[in-house]
């Protein structure tokens, strides 16, 4: 392993003002975003989706420093034959590659997930670097709440067998010199507040580093991406935005280490703008051991999406729509947006 050489890519992916782009929606996922705004999910379709997105030249450039890519679009070419990951190492950014294969059911765990992905992982690495990748993700999902037969939600089995498939998945990653994004998300789907969401996410960091440990990963050669504190959407107790900054930062101050190269968060059902509001309070508090930025799928899509709609008339539309939201984030990212 190269660590001088992965701590550089993951420095990169949060270089000042910029984030990564989660373009990374399985088949089944991008097929409800477009089933919403009544787009036939096709391989041509997505294609000219994302396409869209990495030709918008001055939000990638500006604002975007690496895109996570589902394994169908890094095989995929541009209308005019360019690879599409070449359109984005054209814009200066870089590739990268969701790797984790979803969920199943976690046995002797009603209602809790695993994820899987981790056979033929060591071979499928090597082909992704190939392939211009040098940072991948892996997503485990820990839900908040109560199961069929009332036992709390989770469990330590879910936190630990999901953090030790994490830390499997970044030493894999690392032995191939691919930088990992791990991604821990405690779901904001419940009716908790943010305190428990605070607790839940406290042990799920903690387990997920005390595994990354055991496994030797290097943490100056990955990047985390966690959700936010933040209260469960059926919550009728919601947080303003300076108390979700100021619980998130002393919760990843109290978990993350300061060799870790950066924090680049997930967006995770928030509004686009409060998605904004949260990057950049936390930012303004100042006085980090690491960069915080994003790494947002819907609070960076849902917008051009709705311009796009599909249509090729559309599409300077659908850029001016995912410009704007990649440079509001940019500006978030460095504490220095204004509603
Ligand atoms: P959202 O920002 O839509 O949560 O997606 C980010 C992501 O990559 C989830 O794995």
């Amino acid at each position: 392993m190269n660590l001088a050489n992965l701590n550089k890519i993951a420095r990169a992916m949060v270089a000042p003002g910029k984030g990564l782009l989660a373009a990374d929606e399985s088949s089944g996922t991008i097929k409800k975003r477009f089933d919403a705004i009544g787009v036939a999910s096709t391989e041509e379709s997505r294609r000219d989706y994302r396409e869209m997105l990495f030709r918008a030249r001055e939000a990638m450039s500006s604002a975007i420093s690496g895109v996570i890519l589902y394994d169908e679009t890094i095989w995929q070419d541009a209308k005019d034959g360019t690879p599409l990951v070449k359109l984005i190492q054209d814009a200066g950014a870089i590739p990268g590659i969701k790797v984790d294969e979803g969920t199943q059911p976690l046995p002797n765990c009603p209602g809790e997930l695993i994820t899987t992905g981790l056979d033929k992982l060591a071979e499928r690495l090597p082909k992704y670097y190939e392939r211009g990748a040098r940072f991948a993700k892996w997503r485990a999902v820990i839900d908040i709440g109560k199961s069929s037969s009332n036992s709390p939600i989770p469990s330590m089995t879910a936190i630990s067998v999901n953090a030790h498939a994490l830390a499997r998945y970044a030493a894999l990653c690392q032995a191939a010199q691919i930088v990992p994004i791990v991604e821990p998300e405690v779901l904001m789907d419940g009716d908790h507040d943010i305190d428990r969401c605070v607790e839940v996410t406290t042990r799920v960091l903690n387990k997920t580093f005390q595994e990354l440990r055991v496994q030797r990963v290097a943490l100056e050669g990955m990047i985390l991406k966690p959700n936010m504190a933040i209260a469960g959407k059926k919550s009728n107790k919601q947080a303003g935005v300076s108390e979700v900054a100021e619980k998130t930062v002393r919760m990843l101050k109290n978990c993350v280490p300061a060799s870790v190269p950066g924090i680049a968060f997930l967006s995770g059902g928030q509004s686009d703008e409060d998605a904004t509001a949260h990057l950049d309070a936390m930012n303004k508090i100042g006085g980090l051991p690491w960069p915080l930025t994003f790494s947002y799928g819907r609070a960076l899509q849902a917008a051009p999406q709705k311009a796009w709609a599909g249509k090729a008339e559309n599409i300077q539309a659908g850029q001016n729509a995912f410009t704007h939201r990649a440079r509001m984030n940019s500006l978030a990212a460095s504490g220095t947006w204004t509603a």
